[in-house]
Parts: C-alpha cells; sequence; structure tokens
C-alpha cells in the first residue's frame, strides 16, 4: 500500500522550514523497528549468526542499513536538504562480546577490538577505512556510558564498501547498538545518531549526518542541517541500484567538492541554490506521485554533480543505459567518483528491463526498492 497521508499532503510549504515535507516525528526519535515499508524485491539473505565462544557471559547484538541518497548529496554537507531512502536488503549485524568471552585466535578482519579500560580508548585492530569510523562510535558510546572494558566486536556486512551506500554508517550504528545491549544500556536515538555521527566525521572527513540518520531510519527520510524526518510517499515506483564496481571514498570526493567550492565560492554556491531547489521539488514528487517529474530533476541533479566533477565514464555508462531502457530518470549516488547509480522506474517490469541494461553496461550487480504501491 502506498503511504499516504491526506492530512500531511494538504498545505505543505516547501520554504525551507525544517519539517516541511514531513509528518510525525523528528525521524531522530524513532526507534528502527525493524518493520520495513518498503521492501526490496530480491530475495532475502540468510541471517547472520554468530557462534558464541563457549562460556560467553553475555553477548549484544545490534543491526543497521544502508541508503541510497534520491537526491541532495553534496550539497547537503553545506546545510541543504537531502532525501534518503533505507535499503534494508544492505544490512549490517554486529555481535559485541567482552574480550574474556571469545578467543583473539582465528579473528578474521571483521573482527574490532577496542580498550577502553585506560583513559584514552583505543581500537587494537588494524585501522581498516571502514573500522576506524566504527571504532570512533564504539569508543565513544562505551566512555558515555562508563564501561572500562575490552570489547570483541563481530561485524558480519553486506553494504558494500566505498559505494556511496552508507556502509560506515551502517557499520557503525549496527556496533554502537550492539554494546548497549551489551552494556545493558538502552540509548535514545538521538544519543545513537551523535554517536554514529562522530564515526562519521572520520570516515567522510566532514559529513552532513544523513548516513547517519538513514541507518537507524525505518523509511525514507527528508534531512535537512543534521536532523530527519519521514518522508511521505504518495509515488509508486521501483528504484534500481547499480554498481560500478569502482569502489571510491566520500571523504575524497567530499574533500574535492571542499576544493572547488574553496576556489570558486559564488558559483558552486549556485550549484547548491539549484541542488537544494531540486530536491525540494522532488520531495514533492515523491509526495504527489509524480514519477516523470521526479526523473527529470534527478537527470538534472545528476548534471550539477557532473559539473562538480564527481561523475565518471562509469557512471556516465550506467545512466545512459537506464535511460535507454526507459527509466524515468538516473544519477549517481551518494560520493560519486564511482559507488553506484539510481534509476527510477515506473513499475517491476520496467525495472527488470532497465536492470538487464543496466548489467549489459557493465554494473557489477544490481538492487530494486519498491517504492510505495504493490509490487
Ligand atoms: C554521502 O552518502 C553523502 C555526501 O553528501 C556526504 C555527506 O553528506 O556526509 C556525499
Amino acid at each position: 500500500m502506498i503511504a499516504h497521508h491526506e492530512s500531511a499532503l494538504r498545505g505543505q510549504v516547501l520554504d525551507g522550514a525544517a519539517p516541511e515535507v514531513a509528518v510525525g516525528k523528528d525521524a531522530s526519535n524513532q526507534r528502527p523497528s525493524g518493520e520495513v515499508r518498503h521492501p526490496v524485491l530480491e530475495p532475502a539473505t540468510p541471517t547472520f549468526r554468530l557462534q558464541e565462544a563457549e562460556g560467553a557471559p553475555s553477548a549484544g547484538r545490534g543491526s543497521a542499513h544502508g541508503k541510497v541518497i534520491l537526491l541532495g548529496e553534496h550539497a547537503c554537507v553545506y546545510g541543504t536538504p537531502a532525501i534518503a531512502w533505507p535499503v534494508p536488503e544492505l544490512r549490517v549485524e554486529v555481535v559485541a562480546c567482552d574480550s574474556a568471552a571469545a578467543s583473539r585466535t582465528g579473528a578474521s578482519t571483521d573482527t574490532l577490538w577496542i580498550d577502553c579500560r585506560r583513559d584514552i580508548a583505543k581500537s587494537l585492530s588494524r585501522a581498516s577505512a571502514l573500522s576506524s569510523g566504527t571504532a570512533v562510535a564504539v569508543e565513544a558510546a562505551l566512555r558515555l556510558w562508563g564501561h572500562a572494558r575490552v570489547v570483541r566486536l563481530e561485524v558480519d556486512n553486506r553494504v558494500p564498501l566505498g559505494r556511496g551506500l552508507g556502509s560506515s554508517a551502517a557499520c557503525a550504528a549496527a556496533a554502537v547498538h550492539a554494546v548497549a545491549d551489551l552494556c545493558g544500556e538502552e540509548p535514545d536515538p538521538g544519543v545513537v545518531y551523535e554517536l554514529v555521527q562522530r564515526g562519521e566525521q572520520v570516515s567522510h572527513g566532514r559529513a552532513s549526518g544523513v548516513d547517519a540518520r538513514c541507518a537507524v531510519a525505518s523509511e525514507p527520510i527528508w534531512f535537512r542541517a543534521g536532523r530527519g524526518w519521514p518522508l511521505v510517499v504518495g509515488l509508486s515506483a521501483v528504484l534500481v541500484i547499480a554498481d560500478t564496481g569502482v569502489t571510491a571514498a566520500t571523504s575524497t570526493a567530499v574533500g574535492a567538492v571542499r576544493a572547488r567550492f574553496d576556489q570558486d565560492p559564488a558559483a558552486v554556491g549556485l550549484l547548491f541554490d539549484r541542488a537544494a531547489a531540486l530536491t525540494r521539488a522532488a520531495a514533492m514528487d515523491v509526495m504527489w506521485g509524480r514519477g516523470p517529474a521526479l526523473g527529470a530533476r534527478l537527470i538534472e541533479y545528476q548534471r550539477l554533480l557532473d559539473l562538480l566533477g564527481l561523475s565518471t565514464p562509469e557512471i556516465d555508462a550506467l545512466c545512459a543505459a537506464a535511460l535507454d531502457a526507459g527509466a524515468l530518470g538516473a544519477k549517481l549516488t551518494g560520493g560519486g567518483l564511482g559507488g553506484c547509480v539510481l534509476a527510477l522506474a515506473t513499475d517491476i517490469d520496467a525495472a527488470v528491463a532497465v536492470d538487464s541494461a543496466l548489467v549489459a553496461a557493465g554494473a557489477v550487480r544490481t538492487w530494486m526498492v519498491n517504492i510505495g504501491g504493490e509490487v
């Protein structure tokens, strides 16, 4: 069913006031319910289970998911809005144990040790691009909750790294939830956001907070200036996400945009103004079910991202293939310079055709997300 709230749709003014396209309360105050309003069309992957060490006194568990940004990436780092969509299929599951509960031998690269016994917490694992943000978030959590201990985190991550799908935020959010569970804490979602966001500042260089908000949201969000609200969805369509296979660090892309902005703030500021206008209009398209108009905005936003130097030949090829196959619109999603493209298809049949075209054009993998409506 389409989540369509008449009362909320009436009288909306997209003038930049915070919750203009939202209903209900701030998404940051919503607990992730696990209930998915926008199921992914692919079959669910098997649930991860950690074999707990024998005699383990306790283990904490947490999960979170990746996301795609429909519109608004990069400009949102400078305070403009963004629309982000959770992708439940892209799941991260984390199990946290006390160090005494498990042996260090045989630890995989997805295992992270955090030592918080001294004043200064430190990650004992080899810091990777992924683990550093997660370690920062977990260290901050342990310090906040006053637990001087060594924890071991087993991370089962189904969000491809460096593809603009929110892997760093999802891993940090799942880890914070697992550690909270281990410590018997029930943190407010706003606290979880703050902790994840600390990690994101490390992972992205400068992070708007959109990934951290979306990692724990159970529905699409309207994001602005660090806050998120559930977005009213009156659109029935399918998003097809395609991976170029090219890894790109979000921090590199954010840094490149920063360099352009510093070089020519007036010109880049104009691009951000246009980005904000497109994102506001797109939120109205999502609410009112205007697929073709939304598609046109995706195409224009892709042009803006290209002007910012964030597109690549691989991204261009996938966007062109999607449009040739009948997609209403297509653009890169997330940081760019590689990563993923998203395409908007009218329905499942159109999405299957777009998906085939994307694979033929070189996509190394694809996902589909149903937006509203029946599949
Ligand atoms: C990354 O998913 C989105 C960016 O806008 C960075 C950020 O908002 O932190 C590129």
